[in-house]
């Protein structure tokens, strides 16, 4: 599998979505190896932090939109719904360094990321109802936590997109840095010379007031996901996106 690139380096695991030509839309196939690695990482001692970063000119365009309305993930044992409840568990400090376009889940996933570091290019988008779906991953409990409800209204209900200063304003992300992936490395590494122990604990007590609270959302969350991806709604709104790529 080569869609996710894998290194590991000073006791910190590199994970690359290395999908560049389409701007590291994930697949089933992708999700399925995040998954394979994000749980080997759980339990190897030899791992103390993850890095999740992107190949090519963006972090992420989010879920493969041609997958979604050929093979529609439904269920709690789908890829994407095992990968979100992957992080949302993950033990150890996960670390995300961003540039170019993070759309949908690939905003969303970073409210499940111990530290973002974002590059000036960064564009943020969760343009759920724009096709006709809705929030993921736990964020329509996380975000309007983050950054008030109004803000978070206005993000999700006109879909609209925003940069990186945006995104610092709202706390989504630590720091903008010309070189996201080396801050990220850096600082991972930083976090593997602690003591590990002590480091999953404090990252579990930091998670902890709210950890059943997005489990129970996700769930919902998911339902209504499952059921708007074959709405008319979302059908339309992937039709325009496949038709617009066609016509270039
Ligand atoms: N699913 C499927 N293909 C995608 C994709 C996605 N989510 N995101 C990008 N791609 C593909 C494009 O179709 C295009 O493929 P092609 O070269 O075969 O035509 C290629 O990646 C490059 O994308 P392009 O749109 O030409 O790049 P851009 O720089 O103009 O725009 C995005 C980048 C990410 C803003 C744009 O591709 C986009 O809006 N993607 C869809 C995002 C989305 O709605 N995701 C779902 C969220 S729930």
């Amino acid at each position: 599998m080569t869609d996710i690139l894998a290194e590991v380096s000073d006791q910190v695991l590199t994970l690359t979505l290395n999908r560049p030509a389409k701007k590291n839309a994930l697949t089933p196939g992708m999700y399925f190896e995040l998954n394979r690695q994000l749980s080997e990482a759980a339990g190897d001692f030899g791992i103390r932090a993850v890095v999740i970063t992107g190949a090519g000119s963006a972090f992420t365009g989010g879920n493969d939109i041609s997958d979604f309305m050929n093979t529609p993930p439904t269920g709690s044992d789908s890829p994407v719904m095992q990968f979100l409840a992957t992080i949302h568990n993950f033990p150890k400090p996960l670390i995300a360094a961003v540039h170019g376009n993070a759309v949908g889940i690939g905003t969303t996933m970073l409210m499940h990321c111990d530290l973002v570091f974002a590059a000036p290019d960064s564009k943020f988008a969760m343009p759920f109802v724009s096709l006709g779906l809705v929030p993921e991953a736990g964020s329509s409990f996380i975000f309007p936590k983050l950054v008030g409800h109004a803000k978070a209204s206005e993000i999700f209900l006109t879909g609209r997109n925003f940069g990186a200063q945006e995104a610092l304003e709202m706390k989504l992300i630590n720091s903008i840095e010309a070189l996201p992936l080396d801050k990220a490395i850096a600082v991972a590494k930083e976090i593997a010379e602690q003591p590990p122990e002590a480091v999953i604990n404090t990252k579990a007590l930091l998670k902890s007031a709210d950890h059943q609270a997005i489990s129970a959302v996700m769930q919902v969350e998911g339902e209504l996901f499952s059921m708007a991806l074959q709405s008319d709604e979302a059908a339309t709104a992937f039709m325009r996106f496949l038709e617009k790529k066609q016509k270039g």
